[in-house]
């Protein structure tokens, strides 16, 4: 891609949010990978999760994330790409992020981020123990893969997608 904003962080952290908003600031695309797996499989994620497994669930994920990284530095466009939470536990997707040099991590604590996840039908996030597990599992992933690290504690997705946004344009304009 190299040349898009990738938006990773833990379910909850406003990253389809804070992404649609940034994507409107800079007239960007806008894709969730989420809603792109959904889309392709043509049944929701609990769906995919209660048919496939959570496996299969990652290996539709992997081929639609890696495919739309290669596209996205094909054409050269401009987009940006909001990834489901647990994409990066995927090696290949893993590394391919190491050549972005816009992999922002929306950083959200525990319990903000379990609420917000409350609101869906995210198979992971039914088990407050798991969800918390998990978070604590993926912390070091997600901060080793992003580039910037945004703290989005007590700010709403407005604030977080301006900050976002004025850096994009900040980091293009310094080249
Ligand atoms: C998951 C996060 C979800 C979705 C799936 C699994 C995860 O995306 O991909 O339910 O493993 O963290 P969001 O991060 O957009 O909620």
């Amino acid at each position: 891609m190299a040349s898009g904003l990738i938006l990773i962080g833990f379910m909850g952290s406003g990253k389809s949010a804070v992404g649609s908003r940034v994507a409107q600031i800079l007239g960007w695309n806008m894709v969730d990978t989420d809603e792109q797996v959904e889309k392709e499989l043509g049944i929701p994620i609990s769906e995919i999760f209660r048919t496939r497994g959570e496996k299969g669930f990652r290996q539709a994920e992997q081929s639609v994330v890696i495919r739309l990284l290669e596209e996205a530095e094909k054409s050269g466009a401009q987009m940006v790409l909001s990834l489901g939470g647990g994409a990066l536990t995927n090696a290949e997707v893993y590394e391919r992020l190491q050549a972005e040099p816009l992999v922002v991590l929306l950083d959200t604590d525990l319990d903000t981020a379990f609420d917000r996840a409350q609101g869906g039908q995210r198979p992971l996030a039914r088990d407050p123990e798991g969800f918390k597990e998990l978070y604590r599992e993926r912390e070091e992933l997600y901060r080793g893969a992003a580039k910037i690290i945004v703290d989005t504690r007590g700010k709403d997705i407005h604030e977080i997608a301006s900050e976002v946004a004025a850096m994009v344009e900040e980091r293009k304009s310094a080249g």
